[in-house]
């Protein structure tokens, strides 16, 4: 049996948001706290399971937008703030939620819906696969410096608190929008996360980047604890343009009298940090982690919304057993992907996967053949896999860069 599925009212929100603090260790809001998160919630789009008349579970998404391969940019979901109370856990309350939400999503015409998951097991039955990846570095402070020849161009003003979301915002959604797997942020996305710090006063350290063309990248950094006077820093934001902004704001962090290490998490896999740096060892990779969390919500609009490589033509299964109107054989060839026929029917396909690992290789974070040997998906056709990697090809590696 599964459980109805109501939409919460605004007065129901904050005892959902100390619903999800809760499961999540922490307590309830303060007055102060709720004033900058309730403005994160999306009018309507909060979802909630009542059981014996107290609320037992929620989910919540806002509207975005994602970039997907060849620029196109795709209405979307962003899914937060799930939680199940303790006591009401392992009874189906997630999976109540999670197809309402799905089932809300694509009403709103949002082709995909994308999570940051606290476990990578709960999401996988739903469809949701790991479509961006992220590393962890720690920059030494004491280390030898950079490299002469790093870039070292344009310079770097500091924002003082008034103006850090006004500056931020506008440049984010400029920057993110020009990589794969970036997503825009709601405006409740900055009250939240950033608002709420400078409300209490927290030391944020902002800066942004220009270069040739005007301000191209920005950097948004916050110290740890004190070691005497040194202290580390954690960068908890950075979008560039380009490597040459990138190297300036590393540069700066990196620079700042009395910074020990550099820390950041989930920066993308391929920034260039360790060919900045005079002695690369000063860059220590600490960990990579999953990042985007992605469902194709709606599989043919997303498959042709993006742009595919020259290859021979590409026959794939798709199965989705939770949202069964995306299953079905798809074709990929000269630029296009459509289906061409049901599960099971006339046309054979080489290649079989379920939606979840369709979305690993989606955005390009994984390639159809290491996904075939590594079980995710099936291979009919020996030939199969090298042609789905030439389609699938792209030339960016995807990151988002926003935690919700
Ligand atoms: C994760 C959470 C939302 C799951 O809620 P739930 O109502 O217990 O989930 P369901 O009962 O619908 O579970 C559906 C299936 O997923 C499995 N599952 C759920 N949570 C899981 C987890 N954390 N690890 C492994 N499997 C899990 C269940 O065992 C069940 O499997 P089954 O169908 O084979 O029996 C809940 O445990 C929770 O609130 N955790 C703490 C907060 C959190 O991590 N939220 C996620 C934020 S991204």
């Amino acid at each position: 049996m599964t459980h109805p599925v109501t939409v919460l009212g605004t007065e129901e929100l904050r005892a959902a948001h100390d619903l999800f603090g809760g499961a999540l260790f922490n307590g309830p809001v303060d007055d102060e706290g709720w004033e900058f998160r309730g403005a994160s919630y999306a009018p309507g789009r909060t979802l909630g399971v009542h059981l014996d008349g107290t609320l037992a579970g929620t989910a919540m998404s806002f509207g975005t937008t994602t970039v997907v391969p060849g620029g196109a940019v795709l209405e979307a979901a962003a899914v937060t703030r799930v939680a199940v109370r303790a006591d009401r856990t392992r009874r189906g309350v997630l999976s109540a939620m999670m197809r309402a939400q799905l089932d809300d999503v694509a009403d709103r015409g949002e082709a995909v819906a994308s999570l940051r998951a606290t476990e990578a097991r709960i999401y996988g039955r739903f469809g949701y696969g790991v479509a961006t990846r992220g590393r962890s570095v720690r920059l030494r402070g004491s280390g030898a410096g950079w490299r002469p020849g790093a870039p070292a161009s344009g310079s770097v003003r500091m924002l003082g608190p008034g103006e850090i979301i006004d500056v931020l915002s506008g440049l984010h959604e400029r920057l993110a929008l020009r990589r794969t797997g970036g997503i825009t942020r709601s405006d409740g996305w900055w009250r939240a996360v950033v608002g709420r710090r400078l409300q209490a006063r927290e030391p944020v350290i902002a800066a942004v980047h220009t270069g040739a063309d005007g301000d191209d990248g920005y950097v948004v950094a916050t110290p740890g604890a004190r070691d005497g006077f040194t202290r580390p820093l954690h960068v908890e934001d950075l979008h560039a343009a380009d490597a040459a902004a990138t190297a300036a704001l590393w540069r700066f962090v990196r620079d700042i009298d009395l910074v020990g290490d550099v820390e950041a998490h989930l920066r993308p896999l391929d920034e260039p940090l360790e060919l900045l740096l005079a002695d690369p060892r000063d860059c220590t990779v600490t960990g990579v982690a999953d990042e985007t969390w992605l469902r194709l919500v709606d599989v043919p609009t997303a498959l042709a919304a993006r742009t595919w490589a020259a290859a021979d033509p590409v026959l794939l299964a798709v199965h989705d057993p939770f949202l069964e109107r995306n299953a079905g054989v798809y074709r990929i060839a000269d630029g296009t992907a459509e289906r061409v026929g049901p599960l099971g029917g006339a046309v054979v396909p080489g290649l079989e996967c379920d939606v979840a690992a369709l979305a690993m290789a989606y955005l390009g974070d994984r390639t159809p053949s290491e996904l075939a040997a590594t079980g995710w998906w099936t291979c009919h056709d020996e030939k199969a896999p090298a042609r789905a990697d030439a389609a699938f090809a792209t030339d960016v590696v995807p990151w988002c860069g926003t935690f919700f």
